[in-house]
């Protein structure tokens, strides 16, 4: 598996993280994660320097450290370490990583990766509701797929976007930037009873533009309807990031993000309307994770697939994803690189390049933008 310390990963809400320690995956490589004596989130690699033991298998310590559960070797959020049956001894370094709290969630990455490499989820004139996360059984790529594509809105999904019998009236424009996925779509809302306490209407035309970013690899969805015949727009819109983590390469989990915007007269409390979008919004999510987890299989190349015009993001994102968030190159000198990077199968079917380790080269100006 990749190491993928040159990014921040959203791995636990921070209100999950008591004193700890408790473990998070990232690309195959486990941390421990704990609080130390001023309650500040710290992470170390999961690998004692002893004799590798799970450090998320330790202790904290009254003082804050993190102590080792096999022989007791403890450690500060640096990783400085010390030994407490043989103290003299020196080198006692266990490899610290960064952990940042941001909208409600502990972000990892290397250290020396840059605060401005967090993604840009939040926006002005939106206001965050909550975040709600699931783990699906499936490999990154077919995760990010279901994500760039909309032509399976009329079979996944019961209540959001375009019935079957609208499908020619779905307009779709995709814009391939050197760093970034863009997609406009415009297409006819189907019936949905519960939207209408929204404002929305039947016959309501559903905007949703999604932008897709590669470190790490997200996507944010803005979502509006409007009169078709006047143009006139309804006055509640949302907009959703969604962060997706590969665990390992077989479990991707996904992180939501979810605000709203209202403007004008609402029928209840903003509040409690946003706290219900909130609810619709995670059932549609469980309609997504549900389907890719029935199609985990799906090779990485697409060989022998028939794509259409909805796919183009998908092909673009592929192609995004290998230059962007699996770069090596990316990987700050002082991060957590200790695994052989075996990288995805190309569109060919076989592997690209080498299968090197990383060699410590300086970290490339984020290409996410
Ligand atoms: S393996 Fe951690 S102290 Fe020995
Ligand atoms: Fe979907």
């Amino acid at each position: 598996m990749v190491v993928l310390a040159a990014h921040f990963h959203p791995v636990m809400r921070s209100s999950r993280l008591r004193r700890g320690p408790v473990q998070a995956l990232v690309g195959g490589t486990a941390y421990a994660l704990w609080r130390d004596g001023m309650g500040t989130p710290r992470a170390l690699l999961d690998r004692c320097p002893h004799r590798h033991a799970p450090l998320s298998r330790g202790r904290v310590r009254p003082d804050g450290r993190l102590a080792c559960g096999y022989h007791g070797w403890h450690f500060d959020g640096n990783g400085d370490g010390q030994s407490p049956t043989v103290p003299e001894l020196t080198g006692c370094t266990a490899t610290a990583a960064q952990l940042v709290d941001h909208l409600g969630w502990l972000w990892l990455a290397g250290a020396g990766v840059p605060l401005d490499r967090l993604p840009k989820i939040e926006a002005d004139g939106w206001r965050f509701v909550d975040s709600y996360s699931c783990r699906t059984e499936a490999p990154l790529h077919v995760v990010v797929d279901n994500f760039a594509e909309n032509e399976h809105t009329p079979w996944v999904h019961t209540r959001l976007g375009w019935l079957e019998k609208d499908a020619s009236q779905v307009q779709i424009d995709v814009r391939c930037h050197p760093d970034r996925t863009e997609v406009r779509q415009l297409s006819p809302q189907r019936p949905a009873a519960a939207l209408s306490i929204f404002g929305v209407r039947q016959g309501d035309k559903l905007r949703n533009e999604w932008v897709t970013r590669f470190s790490p690899v997200h996507n944010v969805h803005t979502i509006s309807w409007h009169d078709p015949d006047t143009g006139e727009a309804r006055p509640f819109s949302v907009r959703i990031g969604f962060c997706f983590v590969p665990e390992t390469d077989r479990r991707t989990k996904i992180v939501a993000f979810f605000f709203t915007r209202m403007e004008g007269r609402t029928p209840l409390p903003r509040r409690i309307l946003g706290r219900l979008a909130y609810f619709l919004a995670w059932k549609e999510l469980w309609d997504d994770a549900r389907w890719v987890n029935h199609v985990a299989d799906t090779q990485l190349g697409f060989e022998g697939m028939r794509l259409t015009r909805f796919d183009k993001p998908v092909a673009h994102n592929r192609k995004l994803m290998d230059e962007l968030y699996y770069d090596s190159r990316l990987v700050p000198e002082a991060s957590l690189v200790t695994r052989p990077r075996a990288r995805p199968v190309s569109e060919h079917g076989k592997p690209e390049t080498d299968a090197a380790s990383f060699s410590a080269q300086p970290p490339k100006a984020s290409r996410s933008g």
